[in-house]
């Protein structure tokens, strides 16, 4: 269960503060399909942000698996955010100077698989994501929008995380290539009991999802619950 409560985020910026995430509270059952909806700055990276504990929020408590990431010390945070959780971030933050294999070997290095296995579980990741070839062996700069977003999906299935926070992940996709990850994602929710969590303005993939949350001006102001 990722448990959200209470949670408020403030930024100042030029004197100006303003809540980008102002009190919201909701709940997210393990191997759930859910996904968060809005206008452009309603909150969707910000709260996500603070769901995987890559930001503190100002108040307010988010529980993963009963745990209080928000109370947890800097290190083990990093170690929470490196076992258990898969990021897709909207801008794909892959490693400029690593190969697309390489970007997906890398959690995998951190978690200690030995060399051969390693590569054996980044093609195979990266096979899933619709990827082969030479595309493997090439730097992210020359990659397509949509190939760096599959990388980073590849990368962040790598380590079979519990819990998986998605930026648009379907953004720079074509249809098809779309449809094949939001099925890859679901697939996940089933098989693994993975929890989901997506943000997009993409329809398509809202439906798709168990729970739909939207967001404005930092608020949930609507929660469709499509039954688990
Ligand atoms: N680090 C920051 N410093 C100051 N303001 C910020 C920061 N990050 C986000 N904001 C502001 O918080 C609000 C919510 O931003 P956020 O990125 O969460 O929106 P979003 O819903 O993800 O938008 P988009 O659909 O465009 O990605 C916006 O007004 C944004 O300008
Ligand atoms: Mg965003």
């Amino acid at each position: 269960m990722l448990q959200v409560k209470d949670v408020v985020k403030r930024f100042k910026s030029g004197g100006e503060e303003i809540a980008a995430v102002d009190g919201v509270t909701l709940e997210i059952p393990d191997a759930t399909f859910a996904s968060i909806v809005g206008s452009s700055g309603s909150g969707k990276s910000t709260l996500l942000a603070l769901m995987g504990a890559l930001d503190a929020p100002t108040s307010g408590t988010i529980h993963v698996g009963g745990v209080d990431v928000t109370a947890l010390s800097p290190g083990k945070q990093v170690a929470y955010r490196r076992s258990r959780i898969g990021f897709v971030f909207q801008q794909y933050n892959l490693v400029p100077n690593l190969t697309a294999l390489e970007n997906v070997m890398l959690p995998l290095e951190f978690d200690g698989v030995k060399g051969a296995e390693r590569k054996d579980r980044a093609l195979a990741l990266l096979r899933q994501v619709g990827l082969s070839g030479a595309k493997l062996g090439r730097l992210p700069g020359k990659l397509s929008g949509g190939e760096q977003q599959r990388v980073s999906i590849a990368r962040a299935l790598a380590n079979g995380p519990e819990v998986i926070l998605a930026d648009e992940p379907t953004g720079n996709l074509d249809s098809r290539n779309g449809k094949r990850i939001v099925t890859l994602l679901r697939d996940l929710v089933v098989a693994k009991k993975t929890t989901v969590v997506v943000v997009t303005h993409d329809r398509g993939v809202a439906n798709r999802a168990d729970i739909t949350f939207s967001m404005r001006d930092g608020k949930i102001v609507h929660t469709k619950n499509r039954g688990v």
